[in-house]
C-alpha cells in the first residue's frame, strides 16, 4: 500500500534525514534541510518497462564509444574529448552564468554537422529561445525545441525523435507526474533525472541536464544529482 511520509533533505547534498536538523551532517552546510513529502510502497516508478534481453559479448561494437566533437575547444577538453552518445552530463552553475547560452552554442555547432539534436526548456518559450538562438548566430539547418516540462511527454519526444544530442534546461522545472511533490524538490529532480538516465541508455542518445545552484530557495541544487550522472560540469563565473 502507497503511503505518505515525511522527510528531510540537504538541498545542497541531498542528505536524507528522518528529522530536521541545523547543520548536514554530509556537507556541513548550515539551514540546508527542507521537508519533502514522498510516497513509499507505491511503484516507484511508472516508466514503461522494455524488455531487454541478454547480448552476447561478440556481437557487441564498441564504434558507439566514438565521440562527437563540440568544436568549442574548452568544452571538448572539459568532456573528454567530446560527447559520448548515452551518457547524461550534468551542467551547473549559478543563474545568469550563460549555462544556456552555451549549450545553445553547442547546438548550433552540431546541428551544423549534421548531427541531430533537441532543444527541451521548461524555462523559455519558443519565441524566446529563437531570439537568443539569433543572438549567437543564424541557424542555417534545423534543430527542433520543445518547451514543456513534463516527462511523459518528454520521454515520447525523445524516443520518437532521431535527436543524438538532447539539451534539458533547466531539472528543476520537469516534473513527473507521479511524485507527488513540486518541481524543484529533492525527490522530484532526482525521480527526472533517473528517468533521463534510462532515456540515455536505451536510446543511446547524449543528454545535457542544466541544473541551477541556488543559495536560498527551496530549490534542490545540482549536487543533489552529481553521484547520478556520467559526469558533472560547473561554470563559474570570474570578476574583472
Ligand atoms: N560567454 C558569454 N559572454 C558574455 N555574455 C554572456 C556569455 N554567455 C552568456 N552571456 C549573457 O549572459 C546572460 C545570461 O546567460 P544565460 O541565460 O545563458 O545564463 P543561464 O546560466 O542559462 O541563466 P539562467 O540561470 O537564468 O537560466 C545572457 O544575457 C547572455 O547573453
Ligand atoms: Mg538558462
Ligand atoms: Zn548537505
Amino acid at each position: 500500500m502507497a503511503k505518505e511520509k515525511q522527510v528531510f533533505f540537504c538541498k545542497e547534498c541531498g542528505y536524507e534525514s528522518a528529522k530536521w536538523l541545523g547543520q548536514c551532517p554530509g556537507c556541513r552546510q548550515w539551514n540546508t534541510f527542507v521537508e519533502e513529502k514522498i510516497t513509499v510502497g507505491a511503484k516507484s516508478s511508472s516508466v514503461k518497462k522494455t524488455l531487454v534481453a541478454p547480448t552476447s559479448i561478440l556481437k557487441v561494437t564498441t564504434a558507439d564509444e566514438s565521440r562527437i566533437k563540440t568544436d568549442i575547444g574548452e568544452l571538448d577538453r572539459v568532456l573528454g574529448g567530446g560527447i559520448v552518445k548515452g551518457s547524461l552530463v550534468l551542467v551547473g552553475g549559478d543563474p545568469g552564468i550563460g549555462k544556456s547560452t552555451i549549450l545553445l552554442q553547442m547546438c548550433k555547432k552540431l546541428v551544423d554537422k549534421d548531427v541531430e539534436v533537441l532543444y527541451v526548456s521548461g524555462e523559455e518559450s519558443l519565441s524566446q529561445i529563437k531570439m537568443r538562438a539569433g543572438r549567437i548566430g543564424t541557424f542555417d539547418k534545423d534543430m527542433m525545441l520543445l518547451c514543456d516540462n513534463d516527462m511523459d511527454n518528454i520521454s515520447s519526444a525523445i524516443q520518437k525523435s532521431n535527436a543524438e544530442v538532447v539539451v534539458i534546461d533547466s531539472i528543476q522545472t520537469m516534473v513527473v507526474d507521479e511524485v507527488g511533490s513540486a518541481p524543484g524538490t529533492v525527490t522530484q529532480v532526482r525521480e527526472v533525472t533517473s528517468r533521463l538516465m534510462q532515456l540515455a541508455k536505451q536510446n543511446n542518445v547524449a543528454i545535457f541536464i542544466v541544473g541551477h545552484v541556488t543559495k536560498e530557495g527551496t530549490v534542490a541544487g545540482p549536487r543533489t544529482l552529481e553521484h547520478m550522472v556520467d559526469s558533472v560540469l560547473y561554470f563559474e563565473g570570474q570578476w574583472f
